[in-house]
């Protein structure tokens, strides 16, 4: 059994500026990588500035990371980066800033390379160093190697294959404050699903699975605050940040199964939101999945059966209707892409993931 996890993870209120040393550790020029708004208003981006002044290390902002970034949002801060001649990168906010991060330092390093680079195969994954401070709390991206880029030219948003860990997670759970209710539900239910998809694959070891377990315990707690029956507060975002990361750090060793590889095609053609989307096919995957399996998810998140995840999804969520071209397509995407197909532990083939992309009679 193996389990490997580079990632200095500090966890607690204030902690970029309680770790204002190890942050000046990484060089002497910041690339700090965030989208338009929220690394701003939640008050992150402050706190990362005032300690690289603090500590006289110079930065450079770019603040221009799109919901699934591209390929040439990729690039264009990568020539920032090396105009300013940054030597380690800072991401701030959701998934894509911090994905977006790992991919640019990607690129930062191999500075001769041009996009293609990004899907290059078995080529050399060393990054410049890469801090991730989340703002939200689903992705678990500061804890995973993964790197999901939206590729316009194939018109597809999946996985470049280089893994590339940050070196340094900062999760300080007040940043979640000024998340809005829809942000906070479709990521929470993104977290749901790494932890769900991560405890039914056949990557799963003991290791994982209790990361997975301990991870929906926790999740559990903040039911409750996504369905609006009480306001979130600030021991309940710390636990769902926890949630979150417990997450990341389960599909960091498994990544992630059916329901993601499902989930992309409704993001990329429906602008679904990535946790909503991944929400959507999980209660069939779990029918298809051992039942000792499910029950031990399902009873660990505090759901009573798969229905009652069901109707928890439809509330927080607001579940659409897919429509029939859409679920053929996903069904086909996946099709394509084999190995997403052996990360379930049973048999998958066309009319499993048929019945698992299938909308709700
Ligand atoms: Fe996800």
């Amino acid at each position: 059994m193996f389990y490997y996890m580079p990632v200095k993870i500090y966890a607690e209120d204030g902690c970029v500026k309680n770790h204002a040393a190890d942050i000046a550790a990484y060089g002497k020029k910041a690339l700090i990588v965030t989208g338009r708004h929220s690394a701003e208003l939640c008050g992150a981006l402050g706190d990362v500035k005032s300690v690289l002044d603090e500590k006289g290390i110079a930065y450079v902002h770019y603040n221009e990371v799109e919901e699934n970034p591209s390929v040439e949002t990729i690039m264009k801060a990568r020539d920032l980066g090396l105009a300013e001649h940054a030597d380690f990168v800072i991401g701030i906010g959701g998934g894509s800033p911090m994905d977006a991060a790992k991919a640019i330092a990607l690129m930062l390093r191999h500075s001769d390379k041009d996009a293609s680079y990004l899907y290059e195969k078995g080529a050399d994954s060393t990054a410049l160093p890469i801090i991730e401070i989340p703002t939200t709390c689903g992705t678990g991206s500061e804890v995973t190697a993964v790197s999901i880029l939206t590729r316009h030219d194939t018109h597809s948003k999946g996985s470049i294959p280089h893994k590339i860990f940050g070196n340094l997670a900062l999760l300080d759970a007040r940043y979640l404050e000024s998340a809005s209710p829809s942000t906070l539900a479709s990521t929470a239910i993104d977290a749901f699903a790494h932890l769900t998809e991560s405890y039914i694959s056949s990557d799963a070891t003991q290791f994982s699975r209790n990361l997975s377990l301990t991870g929906l315990r926790t999740w559990a707690g903040c039911k409750d605050i996504l369905l609006g029956i009480r306001p979130a507060d600030p021991a309940a975002r710390k636990q769902m940040l926890l949630a979150s990361t417990y997450g990341g750090m389960a599909i960091a060793h498994t990544g992630t199964s059916v329901p993601h590889a499902l989930s992309y095609t409704l993001t990329y053609n429906l602008h679904m939101k990535h946790g909503k989307a991944c929400g959507h096919f999980l209660a069939n995957y779990m029918r298809e999945a051992s039942p000792a399996d499910t029950a031990r998810v399902l009873k660990a998140a505090g759901f009573s059966s798969v229905e009652d995840y069901e109707d928890f999804y439809d509330v927080v969520c607001h579940r659409e209707t897919i429509p029939e071209n859409i679920l053929k397509l996903a069904v086909k995407d996946v099709l394509a892409h084999p190995d997403k197909m052996k990360k379930a532990p049973f048999h998958v083939d066309e009319s499993v993931l048929e019945r698992i992309a299938g909308n709700p009679d």
